[in-house]
């Protein structure tokens, strides 16, 4: 049993190399915790004489193992290895299997089947041809085989293998195995254009029609799957694209050598190929391609490379290099098809880490126009995306990126979304296309500066942001702290949830997702504010510490203050100046702060009042000493 994924590169490489001028299928296997998945996986390798009677027996055994836990298992004569995402702390578990047959060589996804795992498959998914989809003849199409084939065609997966499995369960019924490929292919009408779907009865079990004809059903006169398998044409498709190489990483061990590291997604390139870096769009020259083994003359796609230049342009980490007459887009506006992945919903508004090719970037989900329901491929109306659920959005970077349509090129299209705060694999992402929008609208840049807006007033801007739960006192001590500026003659305004609310906020409620957009726009606002030079007071609920992380980023370094009125709800809930709590209690208010919709407490607040031993007026003299120890307040 191994979970080090170190090994994987070099064996896989040893492994295809040894059969090398075999053509390679990569497929996935999916399909529900106790469809046979294993044991289909199982029958293929012991069919081929890739394994034998006691590992199967092994594999089987393992295979309740492998859907709870995501585990692999170790063959003899298999390299085996386990694909985890570790860079960004987190493990998604993809078993890749290898084995050839005399025709053939295949690489095999196995993924495990519960569906908190359809992020595996989606892994799985991204790089297969091929796709089977496991089906207990017993139970027909579920929606977790709805969600996978959907999944799957989306992620460029061209053909589809219905494997109606445990036929012998059902005696092998033709009615039924009909019934079941009538079903799918009337949802499959639905799907990308050009999708290849071939259905096969069989049991993994007893090995029907697993490497030929089966005598238990005569009726069907279609291939057997290794048949299936060995001869389905299998395209190079990345290799005609247009040349994309992510640049891993810079080389420079000495002032003589630039050379840029990575490995070429889509294309061929030779020296003296005219390249353009993006998103920089400098062009130059080819001059070398090296590798360990010696420099080339030409590398396609898959190769891993260091390509030199003819002249020295400025490039980085993540930057891509592309075919000069034919390069990427840029953009940093996008429409985009996300699969949500984590139990906590995908908001409007919140912001992620974006991880496409080498680059990592912060993202923002600015809209989501509707949900896809893998059920009948419906479009729906959604204002968040649950987990796994399918959406459509937009997505606005805080840089420019290099991208092709997830459509037109697999690996320079794909990107995955990332909590900030924890580091967990949140979303897939396929790019659809870039906003004009982002191309439309230019920065004006006035000559009256912040700077001078701020001198003017003769202080320094900041923005006092006051979090806490409803009635834990943010606006009187706001109202107060106010008060003591204005009379020091400081420029200041408060921005109070209860007014906002009034008007440019009108339109919102309480749910996650209009608490979200109510911090972005309001953060928005402080923001002009302070750029105007004044002292902004902000008291809202604020109560993720995800929007008042955005909003203090938006800030420029040092002016955002998070001031934390810590009162505890049971102080609030009794002093209940507006009569909400008991109107909550009731039942007549949903979603309250602190009783049913959460609170984040600041971890690391600038200031940190108790409220129930201080009075606002010591509160607010507490806060302009500490800006005035700070040195916020002039001298
Ligand atoms: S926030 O969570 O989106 O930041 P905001 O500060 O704008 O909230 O508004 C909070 C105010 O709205 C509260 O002080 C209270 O007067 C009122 N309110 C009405 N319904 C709710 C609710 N469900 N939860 C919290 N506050 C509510």
């Amino acid at each position: 049993m191994s979970h080090q994924s170190d090994l994987i590169e070099t064996d896989i490489e040893a492994y295809l190399e040894a059969h090398e001028n075999k053509s390679l299928l990569r497929f996935i296997t999916c399909g529900s915790v106790d469809d046979g998945k294993s044991t289909l996986i199982g029958r293929l390798l012991y069919d081929s004489k890739m394994i034998f009677e006691d590992q199967l027996e092994a594999l089987e055994a393992d295979s309740r193992k492998l859907g709870t836990q995501g585990d692999n298992i170790d063959f003899a004569l298999l390299v085996d290895g386990l694909a985890a995402e570790r860079e960004q702390g987190i493990t998604i578990d993809v078993a890749y299997r290898f084995f050839s047959t005399d025709k053939r060589k295949f690489i095999v996804a196995d993924t495990p089947g519960h569906e908190q795992y359809t992020r595996n498959m989606a892994t799985g998914a991204s790089t297969a041809d091929l796709a089977i989809l496991l089906i207990d003849a017993r139970k027909g199409i579920l929606t977790q085989t709805r969600r996978h084939s959907f999944i799957a065609s989306s992620l460029g997966t061209r053909k589809l293998v219905l494997a109606i499995n445990k036929m012998d369960l059902v005696a092998y019924d033709e009615a039924i195995y009909k019934k079941i490929e009538q079903d799918f292919l009337e949802f499959a009408e639905e799907l990308n254009a050009g999708i290849e779907i071939q259905a096969i009865p069989m049991s993994a079990l007893k090995g029907d029609n697993i490497t030929g004809p089966s005598a238990a059903t005569p009726w069907y006169t279609g291939p057997s799957l290794m048949e299936y398998l060995e001869t389905v044409p299998v395209g190079r498709e990345q290799e005609t694209l247009p040349f994309r190489m992510p640049v891993q990483w810079v080389n420079r061990p000495n002032l003589d050598f630039r050379g840029f590291s990575g490995q070429i997604a889509s294309g061929t390139i030779r020296p003296g190929d005219k390249i353009k870096t993006l998103p920089s769009a400098k062009e130059t020259t080819v001059s070398k391609i090296v590798t360990q083994d010696g420099d080339l003359d030409v590398a396609i796609a898959g190769q891993s490379v260091t390509l030199t230049f003819a002249d020295e342009v400025d490039t980085s980490r993540g930057d891509v290099i592309c075919a000069s007459n034919d390069p990427a887009e840029v953009s940093d506006q996008f429409q985009a098809r996300v699969l949500w992945m984590a139990e906590d919903a995908m908001l409007p508004g919140r912001r992620y880490l974006l991880k496409i090719g080498a680059k990592t970037v912060t993202a923002q989900l600015t809209g989501l126009k509707f949900r896809i329901d893998v059920n009948d491929l419906r479009d729906c109306p959604a204002t968040k995306l649950n987990l796994n659920e399918v959406g459509v959005c937009t997505l606005s970077l805080d840089q420019p990126i290099a991208f092709d349509p997830y459509d037109v090129n697999r690996k320079t299209g794909g990107f995955i979304l990332i909590d900030r705060l924890t580091n967990n694999t949140v979303g897939l992402g396929l790019m659809d296309f870039a906003l004009r929008r982002a191309a439309n609208i230019h920065w004006q840049a006035l000559d009256v500066d912040r700077a001078a807006l701020a001198d003017q007033k003769q202080q320094k801007p900041a923005v006092l942001w006051f979090t806490g739960l409803s009635g834990s006192g943010k606006s009187t001590i706001a109202n107060a702290l106010q008060k003591q500026l204005h009379a020091m003659a400081k420029h200041t305004f408060v921005l109070d949830g209860d007014n906002v609310r009034h008007g440019l906020n009108r339109d919102l409620g309480f749910t996650d997702a209009d608490r979200v957009e109510n911090i972005r726009r309001v953060s928005n606002v402080a923001k002009l504010m302070s750029d105007a030079g004044l002292i902004t007071l902000v008291s809202f609920i604020s109560p993720f510490r995800s929007e008042r992380r955005m909003a203090r980023n938006m800030m420029t370094e040092g002016e955002f203050i998070e001031i934390h009125i810590d009162t505890p709800l049971e102080v609030a809930e009794q002093r209940d100046v507006k009569g909400l709590y008991k109107r909550a209690r009731a039942g007549e208010i949903k979603n309250f702060t602190g009783l049913d919709s959460p609170y984040e407490a600041p971890i690391d607040p600038e200031i940190c009042i108790n409220t129930v031993n201080t009075t606002p007026e010591d509160a607010a003299a507490e806060i302009v000493k500490w800006l005035e120890d700070k040195g916020m307040l002039g001298s």
